[in-house]
C-alpha cells in the first residue's frame, strides 16, 4: 500500500509539473488546478484515499502529499498571479484611451428659420403693445369674405384661389377673419396680432398651398393714417434695420380704405434695381390700411366714433428677404443641408 501510494505520488508530480510547464494563459492555469486540486482532482483523490492507510504509514504518506499539495498550490497560484497581470498589461496596452481627446457633440435640434422668423415678427409686435390672437384654419365664408367686405359677387375673390371643405366652409386664405372674431368679443381699444397658417390654391417658387401670415390690428377713437406709418415703419426698421428705406404705395384690399401696399428698399441691390425687384429698386412686404367702414358695422362699431389700421404680412416672403432665400420650398423640404444654415 505504502509503495504503491508513493509511486502514485511521484507519478502525479511529474505528470503535475510537465501541465504546469506547457501552461500558458489564465484559464489553462484554471483547468490545471482543478485537475489536481479541485473536489475530484488527482492530489484530492489521494488524500481521500489516505483513509485506507494503516495509521503507522500514515503519516510519511501524508506529509509526501502534503507537501506535493502544498507546492501545487504555490506553484499554480503565483503562476496565474501573473498571468493575470501580464493579460491586464496586454489589454491596457491594445485598449489604450486617451483621456485628453475631446468628446463628440451630439447634434442638438435647432429652431426652424421659418418659426424663428414668425416669433421675430410677432415679438416686435408685442414689444410695441400689441396682443396675440388665434383663430380657426377652418373658416366660414362669412368670416373669410362677406363680413370683410368681401361679397359673393367681388372681383377680389378671384385673387384668394380658395380650398373648400365640406357645407361651405373654406380653408382660410388669410388671417383676417381673426379680426372680425375679436372685434365682434371686445370693445376698443383694441390692439392685436394674428400669427398662423393659411391656405391658398398655389404652388411655385414663390407660393406655398400653406404659408404663414402675422396679420394685425388697431382701433381706437381717432386712430389715423399717421399711426399705421409709425407703427409699420417701425417694425421695417425693426425687422430689416434701422436703414431700410420705407415707402407707402397707395393700393386696394376690399377691407381697408385707404389702402396701402409697404415697401423697403431692395435688400439685394439697395435700390438700384435688380432681378429680385424687378428693376424697381422696391420689394413689397405687407398689406394695409384704414379699416374700411363696411367693416365696422358688421361687427356693429360706430364708424363715425371708431377708427383703425390692418395689415397683413406672408411670413415666408419676410424669411426670403431677410435670408435672401430664393426659393420657398426650402423651407418645407427638411433638407438638413439647407436647415443647418440657421
Ligand atoms: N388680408 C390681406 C392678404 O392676405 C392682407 C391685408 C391685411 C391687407 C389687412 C390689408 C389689411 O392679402
Amino acid at each position: 500500500m505504502k509503495e504503491k501510494l508513493l509511486q502514485e505520488i511521484s507519478s502525479v508530480k511529474d505528470m503535475a509539473m510537465a501541465d504546469i510547464a506547457s501552461v500558458s494563459d489564465v484559464s489553462s492555469a484554471e483547468s490545471c488546478r482543478v485537475k489536481y486540486l479541485g473536489k475530484r482532482g488527482l492530489v484530492t483523490a489521494i488524500l481521500k484515499s489516505m483513509k485506507d492507510v494503516s495509521s503507522d504509514e500514515r503519516p510519511i504518506i501524508g506529509r509526501e502529499v502534503n507537501v506535493l499539495k502544498a507546492m501545487l498550490e504555490e506553484k499554480l497560484g503565483s503562476l496565474s498571479t501573473d498571468l493575470k497581470k501580464s493579460r491586464l498589461e496586454r489589454s491596457i496596452e491594445k485598449d489604450k484611451l486617451d483621456i485628453t481627446l475631446p468628446g463628440r457633440a451630439l447634434p442638438a435640434g435647432r429652431i426652424h428659420p421659418l418659426r424663428s422668423v414668425f416669433c421675430e415678427i410677432v415679438s416686435i409686435f408685442t414689444g410695441l403693445g400689441f396682443s396675440v390672437f388665434e383663430g380657426p384654419e377652418i373658416e366660414t365664408d362669412y368670416y373669410n369674405f362677406e363680413a370683410l367686405n368681401v361679397s359673393e359677387d367681388h372681383p377680389a375673390r378671384d385673387m384668394h384661389d380658395t380650398f373648400y371643405v365640406d357645407d361651405g366652409r373654406l380653408l382660410r386664405t388669410h388671417t383676417s377673419p381673426v379680426q372680425i372674431h375679436v372685434m365682434e368679443s371686445r370693445k376698443p381699444p383694441i390692439a392685436g396680432v394674428f400669427p398662423g397658417a393659411v391656405y391658398r390654391r398655389d404652388n411655385d417658387v414663390s407660393h406655398s398651398p400653406m404659408f404663414y401670415q402675422v396679420e394685425g390690428l388697431m382701433v381706437d377713437k381717432n386712430i389715423t393714417m399717421g399711426d399705421l406709418k409709425g407703427v409699420l415703419s417701425t417694425f421695417c426698421h425693426c425687422m430689416f434695420g434701422v436703414g431700410a428705406g420705407v415707402r407707402l404705395r397707395p393700393s386696394f384690399f376690399p377691407f381697408t380704405e385707404p389702402s396701402a401696399e409697404i415697401d423697403i428698399r431692395c435688400v439685394i441691390c439697395s435700390g438700384k434695381g435688380c432681378r429680385v425687384c424687378k428693376q424697381t429698386g422696391w420689394l413689397e412686404i405687407l398689406g394695409c390700411g384704414m379699416v374700411d367702414p363696411a367693416v365696422f358695422e358688421k361687427v356693429k362699431l360706430d364708424p363715425d366714433e371708431y377708427s383703425g389700421f390692418a395689415f397683413g404680412m406672408g411670413v415666408e416672403r419676410i424669411a426670403m428677404l431677410k435670408y435672401m432665400i430664393n426659393d420657398i420650398r426650402l423651407f418645407y423640404e427638411n433638407d438638413m443641408r439647407f436647415l443647418e444654415q440657421f
